[in-house]
């Protein structure tokens, strides 16, 4: 660690710096204002031990000004004048601490590890946080599609609000990656809580929610803060809102009223200023109808409601997501960037994605893991997302907007190639027998439709068979 010493005093300077070398520190040191500006230009320090009266000015002015730049260098003051207006004035001006002349050293020295600890505690916070923001910013939600293209141009306007947000969709569709995206966008201080309200018993959920006072029930040893108060200045994300009682809608209801929450045990109500946001993956209008969700709950936070389509609604959003998880997945696993072959892609177009996005990474991650070369295929496609994206809809009815033909005969005739395949245990010469088709040509389709590996050691032995 860097540390800059800005003293008048000669002999002062060479004690100090005696002094801190001997801790561990690489000591530079500045007798003036001028000289001090230009370490600082030169070689950011960590921290900085600044004389209040220096004799091109004030130490305050010093601080004033490192501290607009560069928010991260602390400072602590050194003043031999103990007059509690300086010292107001450095700590206003952002120093950390400040000591008065003559001090003790070993005095010196604990300051000088406290500022280091808060300084090591705010830089970890910075990173922590600029991490986390890049990661929900919009460019790693992948989608074109005019509903999605809707969904964030929404989110975008309302994230600086404090509405409160429902958010609906099937499971995968990005419900809680949204959530946070509007948290992270939101410009608010505090922290993103998440809880899932289906997974815990309504006695439990309320003590993780509101928090409970010390022997409010068995087992309550301790006092506990409840998530409403972690999420203070913040967000708190309340997945699965739908599943929880009615008696628990109740006191939800009373929280997103009046923004005060109670302890399990307590009397007392305290104010929190937290953003609400709720999913879902119901239909809460069927659920109220059911009588199973409170109306007035379901007004209260439905006032900007998203909703996020199935994956199937949205093919066109297929390739960019499938780009954008091979690419993560390569960067995660440290292997070179693979490429997809366009028939996997079609494959993958084709099929319904009942688990949507999440689904779609999952076959992504295991593609990538599976593939050795550098293109995945269909060959590493998982059977079902093949087979389902061939098989064409089975009612045969015809959209409203018409089908493809071509397409869907095409469709067939893998699913029976496939089939054909496996039942002569991937000899090429038997399958074309079972379709009464010739070798050649079942051998042609089967590459075009990436059935049979391109390797193809056992396909020439297979070819001096024919
Ligand atoms: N548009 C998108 N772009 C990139 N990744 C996405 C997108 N949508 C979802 N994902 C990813 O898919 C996975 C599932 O998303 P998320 O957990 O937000 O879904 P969910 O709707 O909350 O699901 P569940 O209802 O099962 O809890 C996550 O890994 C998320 O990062
Ligand atoms: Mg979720």
């Amino acid at each position: 660690m860097d540390l800059l010493i800005v003293d008048d005093e000669s002999s002062l300077r060479d004690f100090l710096s005696i002094v801190f070398e001997g801790e561990g520190w690489m000591v530079e040191v500045a007798p003036s204002l001028g000289e001090a500006r230009a370490a600082i230009q030169k070689n950011e320090p960590d921290l900085v031990l600044c004389d209040l009266m220096l004799p091109d000015g004030s130490g305050i002015d010093l601080i004033r000004e490192v501290k607009a730049q560069n928010p991260s260098i602390a400072f602590i003051m050194i003043t031999a004048h103990t007059s509690t207006k300086s010292a107001v004035d450095a700590l206003k001006a952002g120093a950390f601490d400040y000591i008065a002349k003559p001090f003790d050293i070993e005095e010196l020295k604990i300051i000088v590890r406290k500022a280091v600890e808060r300084k090591e505690l705010e830089d970890e916070n910075l990173h922590l946080r600029s991490a986390l923001e890049e990661r929900f910013t919009f460019a790693n939600i992948i989608g074109k599609s005019a509903k999605m293209q809707e969904i964030f141009s929404i989110v975008q306007r309302i994230a600086r609000t404090t509405s409160t947000v429902l958010i609906s969709g099937e499971s995968g569709t990005g419900k809680e990656l949204i959530a946070r995206a509007i948290h992270y966008n939101s410009g608010r201080r505090g922290k993103f809580v998440s809880i899932n309200c289906g997974a815990l018993p309504e006695t439990l959920l309320e003590s993780e929610l509101f928090g409970h006072e010390r022997g409010a029930f068995t087992g309550a040893i301790r006092e506990k803060r409840g998530l409403f108060h972690e999420a203070d200045r913040g967000t708190i994300f309340l997945d699965e809102i739908g599943e929880t009682s009615t008696a628990m809608q109740i006191k939800l209801l009373r929280v997103l009223q009046d923004r005060v929450v109670r302890r399990v045990g307590s009397n007392v109500e305290t104010q929190v200023d937290v953003r609400v946001i709720a999913a879902t993956n119901r239909d809460l209008n069927e659920s109220i109808q059911k009588g199973t969700f409170r109306e007035d709950l379901f007004y209260r936070i439905n006032v900007i409601p998203i909703e996020l389509p199935p994956l199937r609604h949205r093919k066109e959003d297929i390739p960019l997501l499938v780009e954008h998880f091979i690419s993560k997945f390569c960067t995660n696993l440290g292997v070179p960037q693979k490429r997809i072959s366009t028939d996997a892609v079609r494959a993958i177009e084709k099929y319904s994605w009942p688990g949507n996005v999440r689904e779609l990474e999952n076959v992504v991650e295991r593609m990538i893991a599976l593939e050795e070369s550098e293109v995945l295929t269909t060959k590493s496609l998982p059977e079902h997302v093949l087979l389902g994206g061939r098989i064409p809809d089975t009612t045969f009815e015809l959209p409203p907007e018409g089908i493809s033909l071509q397409d869907h005969l095409e469709a067939i005739g893998k699913i029976f190639m496939l089939k054909a395949l496996e039942r002569s245990g991937g000899v090429q010469t038997q399958a074309a027998e079972l379709l009464r088709m010739s070798f050649r040509s079942f051998r042609y389709y089967a590459k075009k439709y990436e059935l049979i590996s391109k390797d193809a050691k056992q396909e020439e032995v297979v070819e001096v068979e024919e």
